[in-house]
Protein backbone atom coordinates (compact mmCIF):
# COMPACT_ATOMS: atom_id res chain seq x y z
CA UNK A 1 0.00 0.00 0.00
CA UNK A 2 0.82 3.91 -0.50
CA UNK A 3 1.12 4.70 3.00
CA UNK A 4 1.30 3.11 6.88
CA UNK A 5 -1.63 5.34 7.93
CA UNK A 6 -4.22 7.66 6.74
CA UNK A 7 -6.59 9.58 8.98
CA UNK A 8 -8.96 10.57 6.92
CA UNK A 9 -11.69 13.05 7.16
CA UNK A 10 -11.12 14.96 10.11
CA UNK A 11 -10.08 19.12 10.28
CA UNK A 12 -6.80 19.75 10.83
CA UNK A 13 -5.95 22.81 13.13
CA UNK A 14 -2.09 24.35 13.11
CA UNK A 15 -1.13 27.37 14.81
CA UNK A 16 -2.15 29.23 11.79
CA UNK A 17 -4.65 27.44 9.49
CA UNK A 18 -7.82 25.43 9.86
CA UNK A 19 -8.77 23.09 7.22
CA UNK A 20 -10.27 19.95 5.69
CA UNK A 21 -7.27 17.29 5.00
CA UNK A 22 -6.33 13.47 4.90
CA UNK A 23 -2.88 12.47 6.27
CA UNK A 24 -0.96 10.15 4.65
CA UNK A 25 1.80 8.87 7.02
CA UNK A 26 5.06 6.79 6.30
CA UNK A 27 8.16 5.70 8.42
CA UNK A 28 6.35 7.53 11.23
CA UNK A 29 6.62 11.00 9.07
CA UNK A 30 3.63 13.20 7.85
CA UNK A 31 4.00 11.86 3.95
CA UNK A 32 1.25 13.97 2.28
CA UNK A 33 -1.39 16.22 3.08
CA UNK A 34 -4.52 16.10 0.89
CA UNK A 35 -7.53 14.30 -0.34
CA UNK A 36 -7.64 10.56 -2.41
CA UNK A 37 -4.76 9.57 -0.58
CA UNK A 38 -4.60 6.11 -1.97
CA UNK A 39 -4.00 3.16 0.14
CA UNK A 40 -2.80 2.40 3.70
CA UNK A 41 -2.31 -0.96 5.80
CA UNK A 42 -4.67 1.46 8.30
CA UNK A 43 -7.54 3.99 8.07
CA UNK A 44 -8.65 6.05 10.68
CA UNK A 45 -11.49 7.70 10.48
CA UNK A 46 -11.40 11.01 11.72
CA UNK A 47 -14.68 12.46 11.12
CA UNK A 48 -15.90 14.90 13.56
CA UNK A 49 -12.83 15.16 15.00
CA UNK A 50 -9.62 17.64 14.85
CA UNK A 51 -6.45 16.56 13.54
CA UNK A 52 -4.15 18.66 16.00
CA UNK A 53 -0.15 18.34 16.06
CA UNK A 54 0.44 16.08 19.59
CA UNK A 55 1.28 18.30 22.61
CA UNK A 56 4.25 19.43 23.44
CA UNK A 57 4.81 19.99 27.72
CA UNK A 58 8.13 22.24 27.97
CA UNK A 59 7.53 21.72 31.48
CA UNK A 60 7.08 19.15 33.99
CA UNK A 61 9.00 17.29 36.88
CA UNK A 62 8.81 13.56 35.93
CA UNK A 63 11.05 10.78 37.93
CA UNK A 64 13.10 13.95 39.85
CA UNK A 65 14.41 14.49 43.24
CA UNK A 66 12.99 17.92 44.86
CA UNK A 67 16.12 20.14 46.32
CA UNK A 68 14.57 18.32 49.75
CA UNK A 69 15.07 14.99 48.35
CA UNK A 70 11.53 14.17 47.67
CA UNK A 71 11.16 11.82 44.66
CA UNK A 72 8.25 13.50 42.21
CA UNK A 73 5.51 9.79 42.58
CA UNK A 74 5.83 9.70 38.88
CA UNK A 75 8.84 8.40 37.04
CA UNK A 76 9.33 8.35 33.13
CA UNK A 77 6.92 5.50 32.19
CA UNK A 78 3.61 6.43 34.34
CA UNK A 79 4.64 9.87 33.15
CA UNK A 80 5.14 9.42 29.78
CA UNK A 81 1.53 7.16 30.17
CA UNK A 82 -0.09 10.50 31.89
CA UNK A 83 0.53 12.74 29.26
CA UNK A 84 0.05 10.24 26.08
CA UNK A 85 -3.55 9.69 27.54
CA UNK A 86 -4.09 13.54 27.28
CA UNK A 87 -2.59 13.71 23.99
CA UNK A 88 0.65 14.98 24.71
CA UNK A 89 3.51 13.38 22.52
CA UNK A 90 6.75 15.32 23.38
CA UNK A 91 7.76 15.74 26.57
CA UNK A 92 10.47 18.01 28.42
CA UNK A 93 11.26 17.03 31.84
CA UNK A 94 14.33 18.27 33.84
CA UNK A 95 17.83 16.90 34.62
CA UNK A 96 18.35 18.85 37.55
CA UNK A 97 21.52 19.75 39.44
CA UNK A 98 22.13 19.13 42.96
CA UNK A 99 24.74 21.57 43.75
CA UNK A 100 28.22 19.53 44.13
CA UNK A 101 27.20 17.42 41.08
CA UNK A 102 28.66 17.59 37.60
CA UNK A 103 25.74 18.53 34.86
CA UNK A 104 27.17 15.37 32.94
CA UNK A 105 26.42 13.10 35.29
CA UNK A 106 22.74 14.38 35.78
CA UNK A 107 22.21 14.44 31.79
CA UNK A 108 23.92 10.29 31.95
CA UNK A 109 21.25 9.34 35.02
CA UNK A 110 18.13 11.04 32.81
CA UNK A 111 18.74 9.31 29.78
CA UNK A 112 19.57 6.10 31.69
CA UNK A 113 16.04 6.45 33.65
CA UNK A 114 14.14 7.11 30.77
CA UNK A 115 15.19 5.62 27.48
CA UNK A 116 13.56 2.34 28.94
CA UNK A 117 10.19 3.85 29.76
CA UNK A 118 8.88 6.65 27.92
CA UNK A 119 6.23 5.90 25.56
CA UNK A 120 6.48 9.48 24.04
CA UNK A 121 9.52 11.24 22.41
CA UNK A 122 11.41 13.42 24.78
CA UNK A 123 13.87 15.74 25.31
CA UNK A 124 15.85 17.59 28.59
CA UNK A 125 16.10 20.76 29.91
CA UNK A 126 18.85 20.92 32.81
CA UNK A 127 18.03 22.73 36.14
CA UNK A 128 21.58 24.53 37.29
CA UNK A 129 21.96 25.24 41.17
CA UNK A 130 25.49 25.64 40.99
CA UNK A 131 27.38 27.09 38.01
CA UNK A 132 31.08 26.77 38.80
CA UNK A 133 33.81 28.20 36.49
CA UNK A 134 34.06 24.64 35.18
CA UNK A 135 30.51 24.34 34.48
CA UNK A 136 30.14 27.64 32.74
CA UNK A 137 33.69 27.42 31.15
CA UNK A 138 33.21 23.48 29.64
CA UNK A 139 30.54 21.31 30.92
CA UNK A 140 27.62 23.88 30.08
CA UNK A 141 29.20 25.00 26.23
CA UNK A 142 29.77 21.62 25.48
CA UNK A 143 26.09 20.00 26.61
CA UNK A 144 24.68 22.93 24.54
CA UNK A 145 26.57 21.77 21.76
CA UNK A 146 25.53 18.11 22.11
CA UNK A 147 21.98 18.94 22.55
CA UNK A 148 20.94 20.44 25.99
CA UNK A 149 20.10 23.36 24.72
CA UNK A 150 17.60 25.16 27.64
CA UNK A 151 18.04 25.28 31.19
CA UNK A 152 16.63 26.45 34.30
CA UNK A 153 17.28 28.61 37.24
CA UNK A 154 16.17 29.31 40.45
CA UNK A 155 16.09 32.65 42.22
CA UNK A 156 13.99 31.41 45.45
CA UNK A 157 14.39 27.82 46.97
CA UNK A 158 17.46 27.94 49.44
CA UNK A 159 18.69 24.76 47.83
CA UNK A 160 18.56 25.95 44.13
CA UNK A 161 18.91 29.67 44.09
CA UNK A 162 21.62 31.67 42.27
CA UNK A 163 22.54 35.05 42.91
CA UNK A 164 22.38 37.79 39.87
CA UNK A 165 25.76 37.67 39.08
CA UNK A 166 25.20 33.44 38.58
CA UNK A 167 22.15 34.46 36.61
CA UNK A 168 24.42 36.91 34.71
CA UNK A 169 26.85 33.61 33.83
CA UNK A 170 24.50 31.74 32.79
CA UNK A 171 22.73 34.32 30.57
CA UNK A 172 26.13 34.90 28.87
CA UNK A 173 26.53 30.99 28.27
CA UNK A 174 23.21 30.33 26.88
CA UNK A 175 23.78 33.86 24.74
CA UNK A 176 27.26 32.94 23.61
CA UNK A 177 26.49 28.91 22.73
CA UNK A 178 22.89 29.73 21.40
CA UNK A 179 20.58 28.19 24.57
CA UNK A 180 17.51 29.36 26.28
CA UNK A 181 17.46 29.88 29.95
CA UNK A 182 14.15 29.30 31.53
CA UNK A 183 13.92 31.58 34.79
CA UNK A 184 11.25 30.14 37.91
CA UNK A 185 11.11 34.40 38.97
CA UNK A 186 10.36 34.60 43.05
CA UNK A 187 12.18 36.66 45.52
CA UNK A 188 13.43 34.49 48.00
CA UNK A 189 14.31 36.77 50.75
CA UNK A 190 10.86 38.37 50.14
CA UNK A 191 9.40 34.68 50.59
CA UNK A 192 11.75 34.39 53.62
CA UNK A 193 11.17 37.45 55.41
CA UNK A 194 7.14 37.05 55.77
CA UNK A 195 7.50 33.03 56.42
CA UNK A 196 9.50 33.86 59.42
CA UNK A 197 6.86 36.37 60.59
CA UNK A 198 4.05 34.04 60.13
CA UNK A 199 5.73 30.75 61.82
CA UNK A 200 6.59 32.98 64.76
CA UNK A 201 3.34 33.86 65.32
CA UNK A 202 1.92 30.21 65.40
CA UNK A 203 0.40 30.47 61.16
CA UNK A 204 1.83 27.40 59.32
CA UNK A 205 -1.44 25.56 57.61
CA UNK A 206 -1.10 25.49 54.26
CA UNK A 207 -3.10 28.91 52.87
CA UNK A 208 -0.18 30.65 54.71
CA UNK A 209 2.07 29.16 51.37
CA UNK A 210 0.22 31.79 49.73
CA UNK A 211 0.25 34.55 51.80
CA UNK A 212 4.22 33.67 52.10
CA UNK A 213 4.73 33.79 48.19
CA UNK A 214 2.51 37.66 47.29
CA UNK A 215 2.41 38.68 43.94
CA UNK A 216 5.02 41.57 44.35
CA UNK A 217 8.07 38.39 45.30
CA UNK A 218 6.75 37.44 42.14
CA UNK A 219 6.44 40.35 40.00
CA UNK A 220 9.66 42.10 41.38
CA UNK A 221 11.68 39.16 40.55
CA UNK A 222 10.23 38.84 37.17
CA UNK A 223 11.01 42.36 36.70
CA UNK A 224 14.53 42.33 38.06
CA UNK A 225 15.15 38.82 35.65
CA UNK A 226 14.03 41.10 32.49
CA UNK A 227 16.52 43.59 33.19
CA UNK A 228 19.11 41.30 33.63
CA UNK A 229 18.49 39.62 30.72
CA UNK A 230 18.39 42.74 28.89
CA UNK A 231 21.67 43.69 30.48
CA UNK A 232 23.32 41.47 28.64
CA UNK A 233 21.28 40.72 25.04
CA UNK A 234 20.43 37.45 26.39
CA UNK A 235 16.60 35.20 25.35
CA UNK A 236 15.23 34.56 28.41
CA UNK A 237 11.84 32.80 28.90
CA UNK A 238 9.66 33.07 32.68
CA UNK A 239 8.02 30.10 33.35
CA UNK A 240 4.94 29.48 35.45
CA UNK A 241 3.33 33.19 35.65
CA UNK A 242 0.76 33.64 38.39
CA UNK A 243 1.10 37.36 38.75
CA UNK A 244 -0.79 39.95 36.91
CA UNK A 245 1.94 42.60 37.62
CA UNK A 246 4.52 39.79 36.39
CA UNK A 247 2.54 39.47 33.33
CA UNK A 248 2.62 43.25 32.39
CA UNK A 249 6.19 43.27 33.15
CA UNK A 250 6.69 40.63 30.41
CA UNK A 251 4.32 41.96 27.86
CA UNK A 252 6.41 45.34 28.44
CA UNK A 253 9.21 43.60 28.02
CA UNK A 254 8.12 41.96 24.65
CA UNK A 255 6.68 45.16 23.09
CA UNK A 256 10.20 46.81 23.51
CA UNK A 257 11.25 44.10 21.12
CA UNK A 258 13.61 42.34 24.10
CA UNK A 259 14.25 38.80 23.61
CA UNK A 260 11.80 38.03 26.73
CA UNK A 261 9.05 34.95 26.51
CA UNK A 262 6.50 34.00 28.77
CA UNK A 263 5.05 30.86 30.46
CA UNK A 264 1.78 29.69 32.14
CA UNK A 265 0.35 26.68 33.57
CA UNK A 266 -3.28 25.35 34.17
CA UNK A 267 -3.10 26.17 37.92
CA UNK A 268 -3.22 30.15 37.08
CA UNK A 269 -6.11 29.29 35.33
CA UNK A 270 -8.74 27.15 37.23
CA UNK A 271 -7.42 27.00 40.66
CA UNK A 272 -6.98 30.31 43.48
CA UNK A 273 -5.49 30.57 46.76
CA UNK A 274 -8.90 30.00 48.34
CA UNK A 275 -8.09 25.99 47.75
CA UNK A 276 -5.06 26.29 50.23
CA UNK A 277 -8.01 27.19 52.69
CA UNK A 278 -9.52 23.77 52.40
CA UNK A 279 -9.99 21.77 55.37
CA UNK A 280 -7.43 19.89 57.64
CA UNK A 281 -4.47 19.10 55.05
CA UNK A 282 -6.61 19.04 51.77
CA UNK A 283 -5.27 22.52 51.03
CA UNK A 284 -1.80 20.88 50.91
CA UNK A 285 -2.53 19.45 47.56
CA UNK A 286 -2.74 22.69 45.78
CA UNK A 287 0.81 24.23 47.38
CA UNK A 288 2.66 25.03 44.54
CA UNK A 289 4.89 28.12 43.60
CA UNK A 290 4.01 30.77 42.76
CA UNK A 291 0.58 29.87 44.36
CA UNK A 292 -2.53 30.56 42.56
CA UNK A 293 -4.21 34.24 42.71
CA UNK A 294 -7.75 34.80 42.84
CA UNK A 295 -10.54 35.27 40.43
CA UNK A 296 -9.21 38.77 38.84
CA UNK A 297 -5.64 37.22 38.63
CA UNK A 298 -6.83 34.25 36.30
CA UNK A 299 -8.72 36.98 34.15
CA UNK A 300 -5.50 38.48 33.71
CA UNK A 301 -3.65 35.58 32.58
CA UNK A 302 -6.22 34.32 30.16
CA UNK A 303 -5.73 38.08 28.90
CA UNK A 304 -1.96 37.37 28.55
CA UNK A 305 -2.94 33.84 26.66
CA UNK A 306 -4.51 35.66 24.13
CA UNK A 307 -2.22 39.30 23.89
CA UNK A 308 0.90 37.25 23.46
CA UNK A 309 1.98 37.36 27.30
CA UNK A 310 2.88 33.96 27.20
CA UNK A 311 3.70 32.16 24.52
CA UNK A 312 4.15 28.62 26.36
CA UNK A 313 1.18 26.86 28.34
CA UNK A 314 2.62 23.96 30.16
CA UNK A 315 1.55 21.77 33.42
CA UNK A 316 4.61 22.27 35.56
CA UNK A 317 3.45 19.00 36.26
CA UNK A 318 5.31 18.27 39.89
CA UNK A 319 3.44 15.49 41.15
CA UNK A 320 3.37 14.68 45.08
CA UNK A 321 1.29 12.27 46.73
CA UNK A 322 -0.60 12.78 49.97
CA UNK A 323 1.54 11.13 52.09
CA UNK A 324 4.80 10.57 53.99
CA UNK A 325 6.55 10.01 50.41
CA UNK A 326 4.86 13.24 49.23
CA UNK A 327 3.70 16.24 50.48
CA UNK A 328 3.12 15.03 53.99
CA UNK A 329 7.20 13.59 54.62
CA UNK A 330 6.67 15.80 57.80
CA UNK A 331 3.58 14.34 58.76
CA UNK A 332 -0.15 15.63 58.84
CA UNK A 333 0.91 18.82 61.41
CA UNK A 334 3.46 20.05 58.97
CA UNK A 335 3.96 23.76 58.45
CA UNK A 336 3.00 25.45 54.67
CA UNK A 337 7.51 25.39 54.54
CA UNK A 338 7.74 21.63 54.48
CA UNK A 339 5.07 20.51 52.44
CA UNK A 340 6.51 19.86 48.90
CA UNK A 341 5.46 22.17 46.62
CA UNK A 342 3.44 21.09 43.24
CA UNK A 343 0.71 20.45 41.92
CA UNK A 344 0.06 17.17 39.01
CA UNK A 345 -0.95 18.39 35.12
CA UNK A 346 0.41 16.25 32.33
CA UNK A 347 -2.86 14.76 31.10
CA UNK A 348 -5.64 17.48 32.02
CA UNK A 349 -2.96 20.18 30.36
CA UNK A 350 -4.35 20.51 26.94
CA UNK A 351 -8.13 19.33 27.71
CA UNK A 352 -8.72 21.81 30.42
CA UNK A 353 -7.26 24.62 27.85
CA UNK A 354 -9.23 22.94 25.26
CA UNK A 355 -12.32 23.09 27.21
CA UNK A 356 -12.03 26.29 28.95
CA UNK A 357 -10.24 28.14 26.40
CA UNK A 358 -11.71 26.85 22.93
CA UNK A 359 -14.89 25.50 24.05
CA UNK A 360 -15.92 28.90 25.50
CA UNK A 361 -14.64 31.36 22.89
CA UNK A 362 -11.53 32.55 24.75
CA UNK A 363 -9.32 30.92 22.48
CA UNK A 364 -9.02 29.87 18.71
CA UNK A 365 -8.06 26.42 17.96
CA UNK A 366 -5.12 28.04 16.17
CA UNK A 367 -4.21 30.23 19.34
CA UNK A 368 -4.73 26.48 21.35
CA UNK A 369 -2.53 25.04 19.04
CA UNK A 370 0.04 27.31 19.33
CA UNK A 371 0.09 27.77 23.24
CA UNK A 372 0.18 23.50 23.67
CA UNK A 373 2.47 22.47 20.70
CA UNK A 374 3.90 24.86 18.18
CA UNK A 375 5.31 27.71 20.34
CA UNK A 376 7.55 24.87 22.73
CA UNK A 377 8.31 23.34 19.83
CA UNK A 378 9.66 26.55 18.42
CA UNK A 379 11.28 27.72 21.26
CA UNK A 380 13.20 24.69 22.37
CA UNK A 381 14.55 23.87 19.29
CA UNK A 382 11.75 20.91 17.94
CA UNK A 383 9.96 22.58 15.46
CA UNK A 384 8.91 21.85 13.12
CA UNK A 385 9.43 17.95 13.56
CA UNK A 386 7.29 18.42 16.45
CA UNK A 387 4.06 21.13 16.90
CA UNK A 388 2.92 21.29 13.45
CA UNK A 389 1.39 19.26 10.56
CA UNK A 390 3.83 19.51 7.82
CA UNK A 391 4.72 16.91 5.04
CA UNK A 392 8.02 15.94 6.20
CA UNK A 393 7.18 16.42 9.99
CA UNK A 394 7.12 13.53 12.80
CA UNK A 395 2.99 12.02 12.46
CA UNK A 396 2.85 12.97 16.27
CA UNK A 397 -1.35 13.25 16.41
CA UNK A 398 -3.89 14.08 18.48
CA UNK A 399 -7.66 13.44 17.55
CA UNK A 400 -9.48 15.18 19.48
CA UNK A 401 -13.07 15.06 19.89
CA UNK A 402 -14.54 18.40 20.74
CA UNK A 403 -17.98 16.98 21.63
CA UNK A 404 -16.67 14.42 24.34
CA UNK A 405 -17.59 14.86 27.71
CA UNK A 406 -16.29 14.05 30.86
CA UNK A 407 -15.93 14.67 34.59
CA UNK A 408 -13.12 14.85 35.87
CA UNK A 409 -11.91 12.04 38.54
CA UNK A 410 -8.98 10.97 39.51
CA UNK A 411 -9.59 7.06 38.86
CA UNK A 412 -9.64 8.06 35.14
CA UNK A 413 -6.29 9.55 34.83
CA UNK A 414 -2.93 7.56 34.47
CA UNK A 415 -0.11 9.22 36.71
CA UNK A 416 1.03 8.62 40.15
CA UNK A 417 -0.12 11.83 42.00
CA UNK A 418 -2.91 9.62 43.84
CA UNK A 419 -4.97 13.13 43.11
CA UNK A 420 -5.92 15.96 40.76
CA UNK A 421 -6.15 19.16 41.70
CA UNK A 422 -8.78 19.19 39.04
CA UNK A 423 -11.80 16.38 40.70
CA UNK A 424 -14.78 17.22 39.82
CA UNK A 425 -14.59 19.77 36.53
CA UNK A 426 -16.94 18.76 33.50
CA UNK A 427 -14.55 19.50 30.54
CA UNK A 428 -16.00 18.75 26.85
CA UNK A 429 -13.46 17.65 24.55
CA UNK A 430 -11.15 14.91 24.95
CA UNK A 431 -8.61 13.41 22.66
CA UNK A 432 -9.98 10.39 21.07
CA UNK A 433 -6.75 8.42 19.68
CA UNK A 434 -2.90 9.91 20.30
CA UNK A 435 -0.28 9.16 17.42
CA UNK A 436 3.59 9.06 17.95
CA UNK A 437 5.84 8.98 15.21
CA UNK A 438 2.60 7.43 13.21
CA UNK A 439 2.48 4.52 16.13
CA UNK A 440 -1.01 4.82 18.00
CA UNK A 441 -0.16 5.35 21.73
CA UNK A 442 -3.40 5.16 22.75
CA UNK A 443 -6.69 4.19 21.30
CA UNK A 444 -10.29 3.19 22.94
CA UNK A 445 -8.91 4.97 26.30
CA UNK A 446 -6.35 1.71 26.38
CA UNK A 447 -2.40 2.60 26.05
CA UNK A 448 -1.47 0.23 22.93
CA UNK A 449 2.36 0.77 23.55
CA UNK A 450 5.27 -0.78 25.21
CA UNK A 451 7.65 1.04 27.85
CA UNK A 452 10.38 2.52 26.37
CA UNK A 453 9.31 3.38 22.67
CA UNK A 454 9.62 6.78 23.23
CA UNK A 455 12.24 8.64 21.66
CA UNK A 456 14.84 10.67 22.59
CA UNK A 457 14.73 14.03 20.48
CA UNK A 458 18.19 15.73 19.48
CA UNK A 459 18.47 19.55 19.83
CA UNK A 460 20.78 21.94 18.13
CA UNK A 461 22.03 25.10 19.45
CA UNK A 462 20.74 28.51 17.33
CA UNK A 463 23.29 29.65 15.13
CA UNK A 464 25.28 32.66 17.16
CA UNK A 465 26.85 35.35 15.01
CA UNK A 466 30.57 34.50 14.84
CA UNK A 467 32.60 35.90 17.27
CA UNK A 468 30.55 36.13 20.04
CA UNK A 469 32.42 32.97 21.38
CA UNK A 470 35.01 34.64 23.33
CA UNK A 471 33.35 36.79 24.92
CA UNK A 472 36.09 38.32 27.33
CA UNK A 473 37.81 39.25 23.87
CA UNK A 474 35.73 41.84 23.18
CA UNK A 475 34.24 42.72 27.29
CA UNK A 476 31.82 45.48 25.23
CA UNK A 477 29.86 43.00 23.33
CA UNK A 478 29.00 41.99 26.54
CA UNK A 479 26.56 43.86 27.71
CA UNK A 480 23.73 45.18 25.27
CA UNK A 481 24.44 47.52 22.93
CA UNK A 482 23.38 51.19 23.49
CA UNK A 483 23.48 50.07 27.88
CA UNK A 484 26.28 50.98 28.87
O1 LIG B 1 5.62 24.44 42.95
C1 LIG B 1 6.18 24.06 41.96
N1 LIG B 1 5.96 24.63 40.80
N2 LIG B 1 7.03 23.03 42.03
C2 LIG B 1 7.74 22.53 40.96
C3 LIG B 1 9.09 23.12 40.88
C4 LIG B 1 9.09 24.42 40.16
O2 LIG B 1 9.54 25.39 40.73
O3 LIG B 1 8.66 24.50 39.01
ZN1 LIG C 1 20.18 13.65 44.07
ZN1 LIG D 1 9.76 26.71 39.20
ZN1 LIG E 1 8.36 23.45 37.57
Amino acid sequence: SDFDLIVRGGTLATASETFAADIGVRNGCIAALGTNLGTAVRVIDAEGLFVLPGGVDAHCHVEQESSTRIWTADDFYSGSVSAAFGGTTTFLPFAAQHRGQSLRDVVKDAQERCGPKAVIDYAFHLIISDPTAQILGQELPALIQDGYTSFKVYMTYDQLKIDDRQILDVLCVARDYGATTMIHAENNDVIGWISERLLDRGYGAPKYHAVSHPRIAESEATSRAIQLARLVDSKLLIVHVSAPEAAEAILAARNMGLKIYGETCPQYLFLTAEDLDRDGMEGAKFCCSPPPRDAAGQEAIWRGLKNDTFQVFSSDHAPYRMDETGKLKHGAGATFKQIANGVPGLELRLALLFSEGVGKGRLTLNEFVALTAANPAKIYGLHPRKGSLAVGADADLALWDPKWQRTVTYDMLHDNAGYTPYEGMTITGWPRFVISRGRVVVEDEALQVERGSGSYLQRKPEIVADGLREPELDPARNFGAGLL
